[in-house]
């Protein structure tokens, strides 16, 4: 059964560990991560993206595979799906189709107002129902550049003190190194979102299986063996990152 996020992350913050978000883009992905959650006993929150709910043909959709997938492969662990990135519009249409967390994504706006925001009204937005709260610490999606000056831990102590007991989420986990992780967790983040990583593992894995010609033997070319090193691949880095986060064994 799918379950709202809030209790998993109040869980995480008291428990000092962050459960994982990682992002699903199709079947595989989903069936990949959710299997991986239920080995390891971590609670897990599956974010889709407004790109791809679009790509797997609605919102509607993705709620009703991931329902039946959960149902369907006796998934016992703490499962919640996510909107990651949402607009106004995207947020009501999720809660719609029976998403149970949504993320309304507020960066686009003016930067004088966003600083504005972020520096005064912290405590407010703890006050407006808000359950989660993802601050901008130096963090990015994708790969990090090699100057890279790495997270802020002043801003994110800053933050955590205005806001007290919510719990925090920190964005781009791909290629954040460990001891970073585990200083973030330790100062208050119970939510680390993983997209590129999983993408990266998928796209190297499958690349290595075509250019060993294995899609040319037999049936290789069969899409259920030609996507299976990238499933594989996709289960081995949620298995580091659920190890890494804390959350093994928390559901
Ligand atoms: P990465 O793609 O850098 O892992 O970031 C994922 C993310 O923050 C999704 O919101």
């Amino acid at each position: 059964m799918l379950v709202s996020a809030k209790e998993m992350l109040d869980k995480a913050l008291a428990g000092k560990y962050a459960v994982g978000q990682f992002n699903i883009n199709n079947l595989e992905w989903t069936k990949s991560i959710l299997l991986t959650a239920q080995e390891m006993n971590a609670p897990v929150i599956l974010g889709v993206s407004e790109g791809a709910g679009k790509y797997m043909t609605g919102f509607e959709t993705v709620a009703a595979m991931v329902k039946a997938m959960d149902k369907s492969l006796g998934i016992t662990v703490p499962v919640a799906l996510h909107l990651d990135h949402g607009t106004y519009e995207g947020c009501y249409k999720c809660i719609k189709a029976g998403f149970t967390s949504i993320m309304f994504d507020g960066s686009h706006y003016p930067i004088d107002e966003n600083i504005k925001k972020t520096t005064d009204e912290c405590k407010a937005i703890a006050d407006l129902g808000v359950d989660m709260l993802a601050a901008g610490i130096g963090n990015i999606h994708g790969k990090y550049p090699a100057n890279w000056p790495g997270l802020s831990f002043e801003t994110l102590a800053a933050v955590k003190d205005k806001i007290g007991d919510m719990p925090l989420v920190l964005h781009g986990g791909t290629g954040i190194p460990a001891d970073m992780i585990q200083k973030a967790i330790s100062l208050g983040v119970s939510k680390i979102n993983v997209n590129t990583e999983c993408q990266l593992s998928f796209a190297d894995a499958t690349r290595k299986y075509i250019e060993a010609g294995k899609d040319l033997e037999g049936k290789g070319f069969d899409p259920r063996k030609l996507l299976a090193p990238g499933c594989e691949a996709i289960k081995e880095t949620v298995r580091e990152k659920i190890n890494l986060f804390g959350s093994a064994g928390k559901a």
